[in-house]
């Protein structure tokens, strides 16, 4: 790891183990220019890689040919309307209403360590294993300063940057668009293959599917406007060269550590150059800044992997884990839990959830989670947000006696709230309309009946908090899930001025921030879940307040294949909230085995979502089996490194992943068999990750089938237990199970001999 300014060719030279990112400032007019970003290379001078060069312009010679080296130079930091056409990066309205903006190089330094971001997660590292590159560039006509700085750290290959925007000049200016991250390249990669994108898209029960798409001139990319990250695009954009496969191949990956509206863009010019774009939707953003004040972005990654789309996972998987999430349960196994939503919904009492409890516990499982309808008046979603009262009619005796009572059978407690809502029904909403979002004279749209509490103001937050840190004081509850089950819409706030309306969504999020803050610094050891209607507040931000995330209130195996093999793409095993549920499943209607379910569910964070009450003995027979799985493989599923192995998305019949080891001494293979095709011979896959030199034990763990018939439809063409060298498992493969009929599993369990 390295960061250099090679003075002479006034070259900046980024370098983690793998992978180099470079930059330079133009000779004459002080432009700071994109050079490279991909596998590392040495030091050697790379200007001739500037494109202006082909080009020559300079102000004193060729001053009449600007505009035309402008629009086709790779630009680090894009301004606006000085002759390169493209999507710029950052947007300042003057007062007299001009946008017009070119930064230019100023100075920089570089330093151990990395600067927090105020009010916004980041990641972080120890200072001796951590650089920084802060580059200043200014506009010399407004006088406002970008501070740019890109971050490394030791033991990865991503590179972080983000910008902060400081108004240096006398009078206030307009920031309309400040994105965190802007990169020039060419479409096609060293073999002339054009790069596809590819973006994990869906909707509520459907979270981030993998999509791929030919990258078409002029402008596509994802967005949000619903105010947080939602269910239907994820703050993330992957190039990916046509040959690439998981393990081969030139891939970029870029994300977005924030939880508000965000866009994403690849534009795509004439010179077949793609500009890459991410950072705060510049829709229904706009900050005033007076002389003086700063605005800081939050920070993006950009991962490059030569070694596949499995390659780029790693670095994700591994930036996540070891800078981003944070507290106690970071590098903890998990209480395996029971959450009451799908057994009761709203329709339940103390005495119903002391009986779930009583039942989990003598199964094995750890922790009960008490869901939506404890609190206020709350029969069904109409009404109680915002009311943080317990509901003694329903909980009779109180909360405390409640978990004492759970806590006296050796179960942890969690508890469910929505702090960000309120409902028309509710005392809080009788006492202060003002507090929803809306604007003034316009009756605002209910979403499942509830409105948007307009976190921007300090005293909602500082209400709300005080109403949930008080439940969660007065009993010993030890586990929260906090939800969001609405988008934004109406923006408008009552304590905003009429310019400063565009600032809401932004500032919306910085309150829910430094709400999630503050309950994370009160109570250090609680284990908090976020969740926004199932899975539409999966974004890294809120990692740094969660070591997990509801995935999906899609709990059937099948679609949880495809959730989350899109989630785990960018995401650790370690933050998929995954359950085992009913069938026929709530979402879909489909029935598959309750070992699938299983089997599947222990890819995440595991625990049930049903009425174990009423359960049959059959299934319930399975659960200690599985509780026996997670407490065997969890440390490796949460530690390891994650291979996609095949994918039922792509194929229609199956899906297959493996975790393996950092040492390589174990391996975790997960085999799915969607649907059965009638053929007498087993599919032989290879095994990913492991070492050629090693002796494995091939074992077909069935701990979790217990029925003997399960066995019985199965064939295993490899026996058991095997023994197999690492390298006949990597080049030649491993047979996989046969089973008959659809929906089946297996897990093989690698061991080092
Ligand atoms: C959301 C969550 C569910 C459940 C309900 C309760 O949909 O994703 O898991 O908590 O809210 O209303």
């Amino acid at each position: 790891m390295n960061i250099q300014f090679l003075e002479k060719e006034r070259i900046f030279k980024i370098d983690t183990e793998h992978v180099s990112y470079v930059m330079a400032v133009m000779d004459d007019e002080q432009f700071l220019e994109h050079v490279y970003f991909g596998r590392r290379v040495g030091d050697s001078d790379l200007r001739y890689l500037l494109r202006h060069r082909e080009n020559p312009y300079t102000v004193s010679s060729n001053g009449g040919e600007r505009g035309k080296v402008l629009a086709c130079m790779h630009h680090e930091l894009p301004g606006e309307l000085t002759g390169d056409h493209r999507d710029g990066a950052v947007t300042v309205r003057t007062q007299g209403g001009h946008t017009v903006l070119q930064p230019y190089y100023v100075s920089h330094r570089i330093y151990k360590g990395k600067d927090r971001l105020e009010g916004l997660p980041a990641t972080f590292g120890h200072a001796d294993d951590t650089m920084t590159l802060e580059i200043t560039m200014e506009d010399p006509v407004l006088h406002v300063r970008f501070l740019l700085s890109y971050s490394i750290f030791g033991d990865t290959d991503a590179i972080m940057r983000n910008m902060k925007v400081i108004n240096d000049g006398g009078s206030a200016v307009r920031l309309e668009k400040a994105l965190s991250l802007s990169l020039d390249m060419d479409v096609f990669d060293g073999d002339q293959h054009p790069f596809r994108l590819l973006t994990l898209d869906g909707m509520w029960v459907r979270e981030r599917h993998m999509n791929f798409r030919d990258i078409g001139y002029g402008f596509q990319g994802i967005s949000s406007n619903r105010g947080e990250t939602s269910h239907h695009e994820q703050p993330f954009l992957g190039l990916v060269s046509p040959n690439a496969t998981q393990h081969v191949g030139e891939v970029y990956g870029f994300h977005l550590i924030y939880s508000g509206n965000f866009r994403g863009q690849v534009e795509r010019d004439a010179y077949d150059c793609i500009r890459v774009t991410l950072g705060i939707n510049p829709d229904r953003f706009a900050f005033t800044l007076q002389p003086g004040e700063s605005f800081q972005t939050p920070e993006g990654v950009m991962v490059y992997s030569d070694a596949g789309l499995g390659g780029m996972t790693h670095t994700f998987h591994d930036l996540y884990r070891n800078h981003l999430i944070r507290g106690v349960w970071r590098d903890k196994k998990r209480p395996i839990l029971i959450n009451n939503w799908e057994a009761t919904y709203f329709d339940f009492d103390e005495q119903k959830i002391l009986d779930i409890a009583r039942e989990a516990k003598k199964w094995g499982i750890e922790m009960l989670v008490m869901d939506d309808g404890w609190f206020g008046k709350r029969d069904d979603d109409h009404s109680g947000l915002g009311d943080w009262f317990v509901n003694e009619k329903k909980i009779k005796g109180g909360l405390k006696k409640l978990v004492d009572e759970i806590n006296a059978l050796g179960m942890k407690f969690g508890l469910w709230f929505e702090p960000e809502m309120i409902s028309p029904d509710s005392d809080l909403y009788r006492a202060h309309p003002d507090w929803a979002i809306r604007v003034p004279d316009r009756e605002p749209c209910q979403l499942r009946w509830q409105y948007v509490l307009d976190l921007s103001r300090k005293e909602v937050r500082d209400r709300v908090y005080e109403m949930v840190s008080n439940v969660l004081r007065s009993a010993n509850i030890e586990y929260v899930k906090w939800d969001m089950n609405r988008t934004l819409t109406d923006f408008g706030s009552t304590c905003l001025g009429a310019d400063n309306q565009d600032e809401l969504c932004h500032r919306y999020v910085l309150g829910l921030y430094e709400m999630q803050d503050r309950l994370t610094k009160d109570f250090p050891n609680l284990l908090l879940e976020n969740c926004s209607g199932g899975g539409a507040r999966f974004d890294p931000g809120m990692l740094y307040y969660s070591p997990q995330i509801w995935c999906s209130d899609d709990t059937d195996a099948v679609e949880r294949l495809m959730i989350q093999e899109g989630t785990s793409l960018i995401y650790p095993l370690s933050t998929m909230g995954a359950h085992v549920s009913v069938v026929p499943n709530h979402v879909v209607g489909r029935s598959t085995s309750f070992e699938t379910r299983g089997n599947v569910a222990l890819a995440g964070t595991f625990g049930y979502e049903l009425d174990i009450t009423k359960l049959d003995d059959k299934d319930k027979a399975h659960i200690p089996h599985q509780i026996a799985l997670y407490h065997k493989y969890n440390d490796l599923i949460r530690r390891g490194d994650y291979y996609r192995i095949a994918s039922y998305r792509e194929n229609h019949l199956y899906d297959c992943y493996e975790v393996v080891s950092k040492d390589k001494t174990e391996a975790l293979i997960t085999y799915v068999q969607v649907l059965k095709v009638p053929e007498d011979r087993s599919r032989i896959l290879r095994i990913p990750g492991l070492d050629p030199d090693k002796e494995y034990a091939v074992i077909v763990d069935r701990t979790g089938a217990i029925a003997p018939e399960d066995d019985e439809t199965m064939v295993l063409p490899v026996g058991p237990r095997t023994q197999m060298r690492g390298d006949a498992l990597m080049y030649a493969g491993l047979p996989m199970p046969n089973f008959w009929g659809d929906f089946r599993s297996a897990l093989i369990y690698l061991s080092e001999i």
